[in-house]
């Protein structure tokens, strides 16, 4: 899973997404088997603030929608 941490995602909102995700991984013992690292600009940034989990891009990634995103990425495998 990658995070963009160019500057119009960044000041969107991703930097306190980064935070929530990492929270998350170790709360639910995710850490160990999912890496998470963070990305260079998508070139889509309109769309932003972006993440991207296995090659697929999931766009307008707020602060109030990722633990959705996550929960149903990886609600089965915590
Ligand atoms: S800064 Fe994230 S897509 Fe450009």
């Amino acid at each position: 899973m990658q995070i963009c941490l160019g500057s119009s995602c960044f000041s969107r909102g991703n930097r306190e997404v980064v935070a929530f995700i990492r929270d998350y991984l170790k709360k639910n013992h995710l850490d160990d088997r999912i890496i998470f690292k963070g990305a260079r600009c998508m070139n889509l940034c309109s769309n932003g603030p972006n993440l991207k989990i296995n090659d697929r891009i999931i766009e307008g990634v707020t602060i109030s929608r990722i633990e959705g995103i996550l929960e149903k990425e990886f609600g089965d495998i915590k």
